[in-house]
């Protein structure tokens, strides 16, 4: 997929990701690493974090489903080249280096190696193992944090050195662990700095004789310590920051913590979340001062959020941008931009990218998608716009239709309707309809010609009143009654 640089800077080095894994814990037909957390798959946040580390390319080792986690990576655009190396079958982590080693022939003399499954890792906390790793010169240093439930983790084998260093001289896996062994609370967070040339070789040493059958990475550490070499250890200050998801329970887990992590940046940069608890935001939402987001709202994708203005309650935006002093009531809104001074809501739903000006009003039960609405135009309530261009001050009547689809040719169309126009109540504009600046649509039309500048469009039937209908219905009906009365 990429190139390698060929004059890398010495202190370069290289980001290998592992996210070959069938994820079986998660009973899924989708790859672990393709499951969202808020928003984003779990593999996008590694991939986020490892930029902290200015790699010279990223290799991630693909397997299980690999054709789908390769169309993600293609989507992303980084400032390193990304590459993939397949693994198959999936033999373990220490088997998924092996593929690297044997598939990519030139690697910096410094390798992080990160776990596709954990996605909470801080560009600080990345930043310190390779600052901890440069300081001690070692073969391999472990990313480690102390926790009061090592469930799943592998135990650290630790010892504190004279100049109070602490080194790992092994990890045991959960599995393999004795009773004493599982007691030990240093885990190891499945991703480390190795100094390549020195683990490299080691590969080809790594056995499958362990409870899971498989080729560990966290053996290299034994292997490095029998040819005295050093591993040191990098405590996590936050013991969160390393949770794996290997369930689905982990995953509501890791995305709560997330949760209140950036939910918390937030408030503190002056953002009001009424109640975080049901306030899911993205990390890549930006939302300005004296923002207010009610209960139940979700921020997702690529959001802006000017000042001042309110979201939700119960409102989802999807890579969606939105002005200043607007409100969003219990709205669905994707890949769109809102004005300023904009009322959406209760139960709007805009898509595809429409593009609202300022002082827009689109209400109750009413869809936009691909529109773009002029300034002070409103659609107050039970529409759908579909496919057109709207100018300003502009009034959807309630229940006005744009038609924009045509089943036989199966395309859309595309309408326009001009400044100031009116589109009566329960009026059908049929596609491709051209209403021009300060017309007049009357109530229940259905359009299909061009409508001219400031003229008033009738397409119905004429009323026609029926003097005295009712009375002669029921007259009759007695008359009926009557009748069918007398015969019994
Ligand atoms: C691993 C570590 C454990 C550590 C934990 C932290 C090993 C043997 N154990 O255990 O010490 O505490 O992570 O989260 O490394 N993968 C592949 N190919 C494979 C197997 C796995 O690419 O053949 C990938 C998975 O997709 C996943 C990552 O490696 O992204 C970790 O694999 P997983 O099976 O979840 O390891 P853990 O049991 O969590
Ligand atoms: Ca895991």
């Amino acid at each position: 997929m990429a190139t390698t640089p060929k004059n890398q800077p010495n202190n370069s080095c290289d980001v290998i990701i592992l996210a070959a894994g069938k994820g079986s814990r998660l009973k899924s037909s989708l790859p672990k690493v393709l499951h969202p957390l808020l928003g984003k798959p779990l593999l996008g946040h590694v991939i986020q974090a490892a930029l902290a580390v200015k790699p010279s390319k990223i290799t991630v080792v693909v397997g299980h489903r690999k054709e789908q986690v390769i169309d993600y990576l293609n989507t992303l655009s980084l400032p390193c080249p990304i590459e993939t190396v397949v693994q198959s079958p999936q033999l373990g982590t220490g088997h998924a280096l092996q593929q690297v080693q044997a598939q990519i022939t030139s690697l910096s003399d410094t390798v992080i190696l990160l776990s596709g499954d954990v996605p909470l890792l801080t560009a600080d906390s990345l930043q310190k193992l390779q600052a901890t790793h440069q300081k001690t010169q070692a073969a391999i240093t472990v990313l480690s944090a102390k926790v009061d439930n090592p469930t799943g983790y592998g135990r650290l084998l630790t010892k504190q050195g004279n100049n109070g260093q602490i080194s790992c001289s092994g990890i045991v896996e959960e599995k393999d662990a004795t009773n004493v062994q599982r007691k030990i609370q240093d885990v190891n967070a499945g991703v480390y700095a190795y100094h390549w040339p020195t683990v490299a070789p080691l590969l080809n040493k790594l056995s499958s004789d362990n409870a899971q059958k498989e080729l560990y990475a966290t053996d290299l550490i034994g292997l490095s310590t029998q040819i005295n070499q050093t591993v040191s250890v990098c405590q996590l200050n936050n013991p969160d920051e390393m949770q794996g998801v290997n369930t689905r329970v982990d995953l509501a887990r890791t995305q709560a913590l997330f949760q209140q992590q950036i939910n918390t940046q937030w408030m503190l940069a002056g953002v009001t979340i009424v109640d975080p608890s049901s306030t899911w935001i993205g990390p890549d939402v930006h939302i300005e001062p004296d923002v207010a987001i009610q209960p139940g709202s979700q921020l997702l994708g690529h959001c802006k959020i000017g000042q001042h203005t309110t979201i939700g309650a119960w409102s989802t935006l999807t890579n969606t941008t939105v002005g200043e002093q607007s409100t969003i009531l219990q709205s669905v809104i994707s890949d769109s931009t809102i004005g300023n001074h904009c009322q959406i809501g209760p139960f709007a739903h805009i898509r595809n990218q429409c593009e609202l000006s300022n002082h827009v009003r689109l209400g109750n039960f009413v869809e936009a998608k691909a529109t773009t609405i002029g300034e002070h135009s409103n659609a107050a309530h039970l529409s759908y716009l579909g496919n057109a261009t709207l100018g300003s001050n502009v009034n959807m009547g309630a229940g006005s239709i744009i038609a924009n689809y045509d089943p036989i040719r199966q395309v859309k169309h595309h309408s326009t309707i001009g400044d100031s126009s009116k589109v009566g109540c329960n009026s059908v504009l049929v596609a491709p309809a051209n209403i021009g600046n300060g017309s007049c649509i009357a109530a229940g039309s259905v359009i299909t010609e061009t409508v001219k500048d400031d003229d008033l469009a009738i397409a119905r039937s004429r009323q026609k009143n029926i003097t005295h209908w009712v009375s002669r219905q029921s007259n009759t009906t007695k008359a009926s009654d009557n009748s069918s009365a007398l015969s019994t």
